[in-house]
C-alpha cells in the first residue's frame, strides 16, 4: 500500500483580492517523492502555494499536514508543524551573513548541518553576506532557510528563474536528494521537462483547476501534451491560427509555432 500522505489537500479554494482563483484543487504530496504542479503563466500556482503556506487564506476544502488539519492557522504555525516554502523570486537577506540568514530562519532545533551538507559552498561563504554571493548561491541560501527547520513537507516556486543551465541542474539534484532523505516535495518549476524528470507525480493546473494528474513518467518529452493541458487547445490547431491569423509573421519566425526543446520554458 501506498505510504500516506504528507501532505493532502482536498477541495481547496483560494482567493486573490476576493476573486477565486484556485478552485476545487484535490492533490496528494507523497513522503519521499517530489509531486510536481504544472500550468501555464497565471494558472494558479503560486496562489495555490500561498494558500498551503497561509500566505493566502483558503476559503473552501481542507488542508491536512501529517493527517492534521492546518488550513486554519496562521503561516508561522504552518511552519512549526512542519512546513517550508521556498516562494517564488523570494531572495536571501543581502545584508545579512550567509549564516545569519539560515539562524534567523530557523525554529526551535534544528541545526545548520545538513544545509551546509547539501551546500558545502554555504558554508565556506557563512561569514560574508549574502549580497555578495553569486545568483545560485542566494537561491541555495533560500532553499537552506526553508530547509534549517526539519520541514516534513518542503513547497518549492520556480526556484530556477534567471539561474544558468548548469546551476539548475544542481538545485534539482538537491531537490531530488531531500526526496531521497525522506521529505515531502511540492514543486513548481517553469522548466517543466527538468521538474517531470525528478518527479513521481504531476498534477496540472489550468485557469486554477487540476485538469490532469498521473505518473510524471507519462509528460516527459510530451510537449503536444502538455500544451494541450496548459492551454485546452492541440499545438498544431495554435500554429495554424497563427499561421491563419499573420501568415507573413509566421513565415518569417517559422519555429515560433514550433513545441519547445526537451528542457527549455514550458509551452
Ligand atoms: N495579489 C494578487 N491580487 C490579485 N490578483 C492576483 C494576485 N496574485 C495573483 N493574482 C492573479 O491570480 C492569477 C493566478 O496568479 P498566480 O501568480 O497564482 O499564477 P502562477 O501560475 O503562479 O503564474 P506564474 O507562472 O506567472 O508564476 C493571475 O490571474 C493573477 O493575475
Ligand atoms: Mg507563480
Amino acid at each position: 500500500m501506498a505510504a500516506a500522505p504528507a501532505l493532502a489537500l482536498a477541495g481547496v479554494g483560494v482567493d486573490r483580492a476576493d476573486v477565486p482563483v484556485v478552485r476545487d484543487v484535490t492533490l496528494d504530496v507523497a513522503p519521499g517523492a517530489v509531486t510536481v504542479v504544472l500550468g501555464a503563466n497565471g494558472a494558479g500556482k503560486t496562489t495555490l502555494m500561498d494558500g498551503i503556506a497561509g500566505l493566502a487564506r483558503p476559503t473552501t476544502g481542507s488542508i491536512r499536514l501529517d493527517g492534521a488539519p492546518i488550513e486554519r492557522l496562521p503561516p508561522f504555525k504552518r511552519a512549526r508543524a512542519g512546513l517550508g516554502y521556498v516562494e517564488q523570486a523570494r531572495t536571501a537577506f543581502r545584508t545579512l551573513t550567509v549564516e545569519q540568514n539560515l539562524l534567523v530562519a530557523r525554529s526551535g532545533s534544528g541545526d545548520l548541518g545538513t544545509v551546509y551538507r547539501l551546500f558545502p559552498e554555504l558554508e565556506r561563504r557563512r561569514h560574508l553576506h549574502a549580497g555578495h554571493l553569486s545568483g545560485g548561491e542566494q537561491q541555495m541560501a533560500v532553499l537552506g532557510r526553508a530547509l534549517v527547520s526539519d520541514p516534513k513537507v518542503v513547497l518549492i516556486d520556480e526556484m530556477s528563474l534567471g539561474l544558468a543551465p548548469k546551476v539548475v541542474h544542481r538545485l534539482m539534484g538537491t531537490v531530488a536528494e531531500l526526496a531521497a532523505m525522506g521529505i515531502a516535495v511540492l514543486l513548481i518549476e517553469q522548466f517543466a521537462n527538468l521538474a517531470l524528470e525528478i518527479g513521481s507525480r504531476a498534477y496540472v493546473l489550468r485557469k486554477g483547476r487540476v485538469v490532469h494528474s498521473g505518473p510524471c513518467a507519462e509528460l516527459r518529452g510530451a510537449e503536444d501534451r502538455l500544451h494541450e493541458l496548459y492551454f485546452g487547445g492541440r499545438l498544431a490547431d495554435a500554429a495554424a491560427r497563427l499561421a491563419r491569423e499573420a501568415p507573413g509573421r509566421e513565415a518569417s519566425r517559422g519555429a515560433s509555432a514550433e513545441p519547445p526543446e526537451a528542457g527549455s520554458r514550458t509551452p
